[in-house]
């Protein structure tokens, strides 16, 4: 298998959306599973631009509860509603910024999943962590909350490779990989400074099943590169 999610962030609004989503529609994407992931705002018109293709549109992120007092927040029923094929949970900008934790990544996941939505959950050490030598206890700390499910997938974001340039060596990631898989049997996508140069070298190793990819994704070329250098 070998997945390629474009995680937009906080780029693109509808009108972006739709006229990026018609174009991709078009180009010649490989063999790759493909999916993007704009901002909430974005998702209806990423749906309806890429109807009656098999490219996935997924939410960034998703909140516990069906619904109820919290503002700012979007369900994963609602999302369902929209016609979105999942979300990402747990990204590190998320962890980061926005207090999300071990414990609320999970929750999200939990819920998404019973809506019926696929899940990438992202995972990965700072550069600290990883001077600390301290990568594998990280990963089996974010990993141990998260359940096997046929609709899940982790991806393998080392925080000092998101929109750095630096990538992890393809080295470093097949270990990485090999240790989320240990733990829980599910496919792991790589990301952090994928690029069209990189990605072949990196969805070569057999523990990579795809990449996760943000500020690549956003050019239709380099994205549609990225995807055809997937095998
Ligand atoms: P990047 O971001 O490709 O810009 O490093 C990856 C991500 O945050 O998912």
């Amino acid at each position: 298998m070998s997945l390629i999610a474009g995680n937009w962030k906080m780029y693109k609004g509808p009108l972006e959306t739709a006229e990026f989503c018609r174009v991709l529609r078009e180009v010649d994407l490989g063999d790759a599973d493909v999916v993007v992931c704009p901002p909430y705002v974005s998702l209806a018109a990423a749906v309806q631009a890429l109807a009656g293709t098999e490219i996935g549109v997924f939410a960034q992120n998703c909140h516990w509860e069906r619904d109820g007092a919290f503002t700012g927040e979007v369900s994963a029923a609602m999302l369902a509603e929209l016609g979105v094929y999942g979300t990402i949970v747990g990204h590190s900008e998320r962890r980061q910024h926005f207090g999300d934790t071990d414990e609320t990544v999970a929750r999200r996941a939990a819920a998404a999943l019973e809506e019926g939505l696929h899940v990438i959950a992202c995972v990965g050490e700072t550069e600290s962590e990883r001077e600390a030598g301290d990568t594998e206890a990280v990963l089996r700390r974010q990993v141990s909350v998260l359940e096997h499910d046929d609709n899940l997938v982790i991806a393998y974001e080392p925080v000092w490779a998101i929109g750095t340039g630096k990538n992890a060596t393809p080295g470093m990631a097949q270990e990485a990989h090999e240790t989320i898989k240990s733990l829980l049997d599910v496919p792991v996508l790589y990301g952090g400074s994928v690029k069209p140069g990189n990605a072949a070298e990196l969805c070569a190793q057999h523990a990579i099943d795809g990449a996760l990819v943000g500020g690549a994704s956003l050019d239709i070329d380099s994205f549609a590169a990225i995807c055809r250098a997937a095998h």
